[in-house]
């Protein structure tokens, strides 16, 4: 069992049977109703393993939610809130979020706006919550297209993080995860991004240490930075042009969130090769590595006018610059750069004419 120093809460990696959940449980909850947030996937996986482990949760009132991002919104979030009125949940009460990103941004919005806060416990099942959504105190729903438009900053009273979970977990969506995992090497740690790029290639099993590292390195930084005035900028790292790509692509590729942040953080990278330095060398083994791992999705000279007018409109920008974070090397990134239309013009179309060259 690996524990993390944070900032006021449990951070524990590794068997939760181990953990001091059943402690937390038994003393500081012994009182407390228990309810478990999952969504239909989490319900069908991930939800007997909990309940057989853990006795205290016998009784416990289970929620469970359509899987996948449309349910991040004010309905469904309204309805839960609803169902917690029903069964008589106090502020002293207890919400166990079970499941993806969607469940922990989700559910860590529900339980602190609920009777002005109520505790909640995160069990990541999803890589991508796990090394990512789950840590930090970001919680939220969608408004309309809107990503993450509502929200709170709140932590969870404790985050339990089992890769028991991971087995169950479709190929897809293990794939998003490790996006963001390359994010978090590329971004602060050059040794981490050359691990994660050798257990992608390589490994049959995912190294509890790089999995630990990963968690490491996003707690590091909202440690130092938890509401996003400086440092924590530079977990958006790709996210410039992947949100818009993701967004743009929905409709009709659905590619997962850690896809469409891995194809940004490519042509983030072209952008820091041209504008801060990166080293030729490092960009087309990144590149390589990348595109290798997730397809690049083709698009058109009408889908790079969209995606140009979606990037006016992200929400980090200020003052109508578009700012984005760089790599000047590997493991290194400066947040804040402004970056302006004609760069990610020129960006877009490196990698339409690359993508018909690959064809
Ligand atoms: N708060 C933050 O700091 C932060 C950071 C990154 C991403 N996010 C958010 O996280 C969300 C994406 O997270 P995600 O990729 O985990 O999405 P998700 O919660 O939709 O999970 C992905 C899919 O995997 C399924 N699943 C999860 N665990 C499973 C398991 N163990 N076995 C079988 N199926 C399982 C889910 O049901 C879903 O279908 C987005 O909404 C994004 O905005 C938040």
């Amino acid at each position: 069992m690996r524990r993390i120093e944070t900032n006021g809460y449990s951070l524990e990696v590794g068997s939760i049977i181990e953990s001091s959940f059943s402690n937390l449980l038994k003393q500081k909850y012994a009182d407390s109703k228990k309810v478990i947030l999952v969504d239909e996937n989490t319900h069908a996986n991930c939800l007997s393993y909990i309940i057989t482990n853990f006795s205290e949760l016998s009784e416990a009132e289970v929620i469970m939610l359509p899987a996948g991002e449309d349910s991040k919104q004010m309905e469904l979030t309204y309805s839960v809130w609803e169902a917690l009125t029903e069964y008589g949940i106090t502020r002293f009460d207890l919400i166990i979020n079970l499941g993806g990103g969607v469940i922990t941004d989700m559910g860590g919005f529900i339980a602190s706006c609920y009777k002005r806060g109520c505790d909640f416990i995160n069990i990541p099942t999803s890589l991508l919550a796990m090394v990512d959504a789950s840590i930090g105190g970001k919680t939220g729903i969608n408004l309309g297209h809107f990503k993450n438009q509502l929200g709170v900053f709140s932590n969870p009273v404790a985050l339990y993080i089992d890769p028991v979970f991971l087995s169950t977990l479709p190929g897809k969506e293990v794939l998003s995860g490790f996006g963001e995992m390359i994010k978090h090497g590329l971004i602060a740690d050059a040794e981490l991004y050359n691990a994660v790029r050798d257990e992608m290639l390589h490994g049959e099993t995912l190294e509890e240490d790089i999995l630990v590292r990963c968690i490491e390195v996003k707690n590091e930084v909202v440690k130092q930075d938890p509401k996003e005035s400086g440092l924590r900028k530079i977990l958006n790292f790709g996210h410039t042009v992947g949100h818009v790509i993701e967004g743009h692509f929905l409709p009709t590729l659905k590619l997962s969130h850690g896809h469409s942040i891995a194809i940004g953080m490519v042509m983030e990278a072209y952008i820091s090769m041209k504008r801060v330095g990166l080293s030729v060398s490092d960009y087309e083994e990144l590149a390589t590595f990348i595109l290798g791992q997730y397809q690049l999705p083709e698009f058109s000279d009408e889908d790079i006018k969209s995606m140009l007018s979606m990037l006016q409109n992200d929400k980090k920008n200020r003052a109508d610059k578009i700012l984005c974070c760089l790599i000047p090397a590997l493991g290194e990134c400066v947040y804040d750069q402004e970056v302006d239309e004609q760069m990610f013009l020129e960006t877009f179309m490196h990698f339409k004419n690359l993508q018909v060259n690959l064809n």
